[in-house]
């Protein structure tokens, strides 16, 4: 994957922060061939107006969908959600199971760089949610499986970046982030957009390679920081453009 070329897979690509990323891979100067992913057929016209090549329908609990999905991609963007409730008791997760999937997938196509969005509270990065949160997600499962999601990732020999992002929100980029390394770092709230933004510099970082990272918004920052990295990105993309669908400030802090 460099700076100019290359086929990149947005998983959860209708999502809040996925289709930012889509957004910002189509604003990037070169010939990157966007790829979106989605289980809803009726998003593909969406999907493609707002910049998508290439469009997969599909779900990535089930694996001949993941392979399908990283088919001939040189990089995976994983921005997958899932929301716990009846139908996540009845089945897995998608960012556990699903993300494990297309984790193995994307090791099989050869795939050069796996980029997936987890959350502050998984690991060892658990004081950075609120505990009340945290008990909350933990005792529903999503952070166990976003855990097992993330050590799947590190083993699989794909060079991957993992993002930790405290609670996201629909506000405007800020470009200001404190980014941490080591789990009990930092703790607050970020953009979507700042996420985003963070998914497709870490494509053409080196320096974010096999790496991961707390990450919340400098003017989202609660308590005192530990552990802060400097890391040179290698790319300035456009600012997402405003997305109309999502206007709202929203100040959730969840893992949903
Ligand atoms: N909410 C927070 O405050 C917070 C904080 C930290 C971290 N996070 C994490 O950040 C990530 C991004 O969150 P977000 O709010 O931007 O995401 P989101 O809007 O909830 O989007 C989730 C995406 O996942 C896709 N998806 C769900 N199940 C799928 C399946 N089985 N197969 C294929 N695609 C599937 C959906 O696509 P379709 O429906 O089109 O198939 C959708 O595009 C998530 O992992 C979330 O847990 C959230």
């Amino acid at each position: 994957m460099t700076i100019t070329s290359g086929r990149v897979l947005v998983a959860g690509a209708t999502g809040g922060t996925g289709r930012r990323v889509v957004d910002l891979l189509r604003a990037a100067d070169g010939d990157v061939v966007v790829r979106a992913m989605t289980r809803d057929a009726d998003s593909e016209s969406s999907l493609r107006e707002r910049g998508a090549d290439e469009v997969v329908v599909g779900d990535v609990l089930t694996p001949d969908d993941a392979a399908r999905a990283v088919d001939a991609v040189d990089a995976v963007v994983c921005t997958l959600g899932s929301s716990p409730g009846i139908g996540t008791l009845t089945s897995d997760f998608a960012d556990g199971e699903g993300t494990k999937n297309l984790v193995d997938a994307a090791a099989a196509a050869g795939v050069d760089h796996f980029v997936l969005v987890s959350s502050l509270g998984v690991g060892d990065s658990a004081p950075g949610m609120q505990l009340g949160l945290r008990l909350l997600f933990r005792g529903l499962g999503v952070l166990p499986a976003k855990a097992r999601a993330e050590a799947h990732l590190r083993e699989s020999g794909v060079t991957y970046t993992i993002l930790r992002p405290g609670g996201l929100t629909n506000a405007d980029a800020t470009g200001d982030v404190v980014v941490g390394e080591g789990g009990d770092t930092v703790s607050g709230s970020i953009p979507r957009a700042d996420v985003a933004g963070l998914c497709v510099a870490s494509l053409f970082t080196p320096a974010a390679a096999d790496r991961t990272f707390e990450v919340v918004a400098r003017r989202g920052l609660r308590g005192t920081p530990e552990g802060v990295v400097d890391i040179d990105w290698q790319t300035a993309p456009a600012a997402a453009r405003p997305d109309p669908g999502t206007e709202a400030v929203e100040e959730s802090e969840s893992a949903d």
